[in-house]
């Protein structure tokens, strides 16, 4: 039977807002009966995504994030959202050890890390307006 569903979360823009997204996805997909490996991955992109929401979108300034869950049968799509900053170049902010904040730790891998660890990742932005990415992962 194809299963669907879907759930959207809003977030204030807090790091610790980080761990409920992890968690939120986690519970979302948790009827699919995932891997080890892909709950790990799926938790690591999503966490990822909120991340530089929060430190690039907003820069620890209050926002909304918003995380968007759907799937349909076993494909998962992750919409994560904010209406921050923007990024003036996605190709070059996609690049690995691309960053406009190189005194973080792993700097410059969050995209490459959701590109690895999903099946597609799309980035929607616009300078001064918010960023969108979103990414999906077929579970096996
Ligand atoms: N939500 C966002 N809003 C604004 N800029 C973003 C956002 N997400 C990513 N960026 C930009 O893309 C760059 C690369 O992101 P990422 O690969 O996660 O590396 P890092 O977070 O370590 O800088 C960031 O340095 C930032 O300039
Ligand atoms: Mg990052």
């Amino acid at each position: 039977m194809e299963q669907q569903n879907r759930v959207e979360i809003t977030m204030e823009s807090r790091s610790v807002n980080e761990q409920f997204a992890r968690m939120a996805v986690a519970a979302f997909i948790a009827p699919l009966d995932p891997s080890v490996s892909e709950l790990t991955d799926i938790k690591t992109a999503v966490s990822e995504a909120v991340t530089n929401a929060i430190i690039h979108g907003y820069e620890h300034t209050p926002g909304e994030v918003r995380l968007s869950l759907s799937c349909e049968g076993r494909c998962l799509t992750v919409e994560v959202s904010d209406d921050g900053a923007g990024i003036e170049n996605i190709p070059d902010a996609m690049q690995p050890l691309f960053t406009t904040k190189p005194e973080l730790e792993r700097s410059g891998m969050g995209f490459t890390v959701m590109e690895n660890f999903m099946d597609e990742v799309r980035v929607i932005s616009e300078k001064g307006k918010g960023t969108a990415v979103v990414m999906k992962r077929k579970l096996s």
